[in-house]
């Protein structure tokens, strides 16, 4: 039988998922059990067991000659990269998912990497995450036409699973070098992998998010990922604080 939502143990189980997920510094579990003496409760503390691995250096990877090129353009580059096998998901992807969006944009939203979806169409953010990202955008007044949007991995890991560190070290050298053309004035990273591997930290994203740091001299926002705001709504009051920062920014840039 599947475990009713307020089953103690689900409770657990998914407090710890958000504080895993969401960088939470800890989750407090309440646990209450019926005896013939009354009700015993039980606090459970839950710290993260797990940090998640954090790509060493770019520069102290050798890239492949592929890496080291500079391209002239968005399309050039595609073009050059996207039969890439590089790591082990070129075999299991449908298609490879470059990047979408204004290519002089001065903003550009990073995410984490392609769904089932995007995998399926070769475009970021098309399926339930990215319509929410499309509503949060038009909140701040974008549209998909005056912004660029990409992701860490450019090939979607099965099952969706978390990126690994040697995937997201492969990759992340493309990202670069989209950056580098597109030449954005801000940067906004959606959720803890793309915040944790763009900005080298294991800083847990309930940290990292709502601040402005930088990436290659260019101011970065972190917010959460539109996928976790579906799964914890309650963190949709903080992305709009976030995105709101994101766009007085950009408004300043004239
Ligand atoms: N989640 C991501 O991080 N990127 C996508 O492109 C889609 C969902
Ligand atoms: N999971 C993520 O990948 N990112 C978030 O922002 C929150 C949860």
């Amino acid at each position: 039988m599947k475990p009713k939502p307020t089953d103690p143990g689900s409770l657990l189980l998914s407090a710890i998922r958000a504080h895993m997920e969401l960088g939470t510094t800890e989750v407090i579990v309440e646990r209450r059990k019926r005896t013939t003496s009354g009700t015993k409760s039980t606090t459970i503390v839950a710290e993260s067991p797990v940090m998640a691995a954090i790509p060493p250096s770019l520069d102290m990877i050798e890239l492949p000659e592929i890496q080291k090129r500079q391209f002239k353009s968005l399309g050039d580059h595609c073009e050059a990269i996207n039969k890439c096998q590089l790591c082990e998901l070129g075999a299991t992807r449908n298609k490879f998912v470059y990047g979408v969006g204004n290519p002089q944009a001065k903003l550009m939203f990073i995410g984490e990497a392609p769904g089932a979806e995007e995998d399926r169409r070769g475009e970021p953010f098309v399926g339930r995450a990215g319509q929410l990202l499309d509503q949060i955008l038009l909140a701040i007044k974008f549209t998909r036409q005056d912004i660029y949007i990409a992701n860490i991995l450019k090939c979607r890991p099965p099952n969706n699973r978390d990126p690994l560190p040697e995937e997201m070290n492969k990759c992340t050298p493309y990202l670069n070098e989209q950056i580098r053309i597109i030449e954005p004035k801000l940067i906004c990273l959606l959720g803890r992998i793309a915040a944790q591997a763009l900005l080298k930290t294991s800083t847990p994203l309930g940290k990292l998010r709502g601040h402005w740091h930088e990436h290659n001299g260019v101011p970065v926002l972190v917010t959460y990922h539109p996928a976790a705001l579906l799964r914890f709504p309650a963190y949709k009051k903080e992305t709009w604080e976030d995105v709101q920062k994101l766009r007085a920014r950009y408004d300043e840039l004239g």
